[in-house]
């Protein structure tokens, strides 16, 4: 944590240096200004993980450094659309390398939050594309009315942060889910969302990574009724 800490500062700086140096090019001024806000928000994330840890917090560390992992990966694809330069290659593989580091950290805290100091048991960690979280305790069937037809509403449900530090969980079904508009409002600001695994729970929109200035990060989705089932719980 560390380590990616003090290397998101260096990959700040040179975004910043990127920027500076972009205007009238369109897409590395977009690219750049998605990185620094992300790779800012992976940085705040990180120290979140940091200060759980000592106070036991293992499952909360688990959700901050999974979030600091998506905004890694959230700046790459972004740059993805602005690789025409050597200066963009290098921040892109440097970015890379962040993202393995935050990786690295999950695993380590993973194998920690399941085995503890027995450190012979750890094992390399299941990818987040084989489902890397344990199940929900409790399942949800089709039809239940426990069942909420889209994750908005589930966002909705949430309650504003108390300041106590409670996680609003929303588990998200396998499945391909199309064409939704998801926004969670500042003020939500212990919202989960967990999956099945990359490549299981989908969420796909309108907006086209590939058009200008859309990046995963900011692809919006639109529609309303195609969730199966979704359902959520606090702890
Ligand atoms: C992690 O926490 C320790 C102890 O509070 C602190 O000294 C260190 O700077 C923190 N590191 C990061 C990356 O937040
Ligand atoms: C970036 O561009 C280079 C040269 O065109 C290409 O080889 C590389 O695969 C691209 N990287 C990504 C992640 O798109
Ligand atoms: C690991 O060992 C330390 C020191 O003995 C102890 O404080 C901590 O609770 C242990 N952690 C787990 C998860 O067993
Ligand atoms: C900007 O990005 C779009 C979408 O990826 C691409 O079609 C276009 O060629 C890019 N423009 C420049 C100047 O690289």
């Amino acid at each position: 944590m560390a380590a990616s800490s003090s290397n998101l500062d260096t990959a700040l700086t040179n975004i910043k240096s990127l920027l500076d140096a972009s205007a009238g090019n369109k897409n590395r001024t977009i690219a750049a200004t998605i990185c620094l806000e992300v790779l800012h928000n992976s940085n705040y994330r990180i120290s979140l993980a940091n200060a759980s840890l000592p106070s036991g917090k293992t499952k909360d560390a688990r959700a901050w450094l999974s979030a600091a992992l998506a905004y890694t990966y959230d700046c790459s694809s972004s740059l993805k659309h602005a690789n025409d330069t050597n200066q963009v290659r290098e921040i892109m593989s440097f970015v890379d390398s962040i993202s393995t580091l935050n990786s690295n950290a999950l695993g380590l805290v993973f194998n920690y939050d399941a085995f503890g100091n027995d450190t012979a048991s750890w094992k390399l960690p299941n990818t987040e594309r084989d489902g890397f979280w344990e199940k929900p305790g409790s399942v949800c069937k089709g039809g239940d009315s426990g069942c909420l037809k889209t994750i908005q509403e589930a966002v909705n449900k949430a309650p504003d942060n108390d300041g106590k530090g409670k996680k609003f969980v929303i588990y998200i079904k396998e499945g391909v889910y199309e064409e939704e508009t998801v926004k969670v409002p500042l003020e939500k600001r212990n919202v989960v969302f967990l999956g099945d695994g990359m490549g299981k729970t989908v969420i796909t929109g309108s907006a086209n990574v590939g058009q200008p200035g859309v990046s995963t990060y900011t692809s919006a989705t639109v529609g309303e009724f195609l969730i199966k089932c979704s359902i959520y719980f606090m702890f």
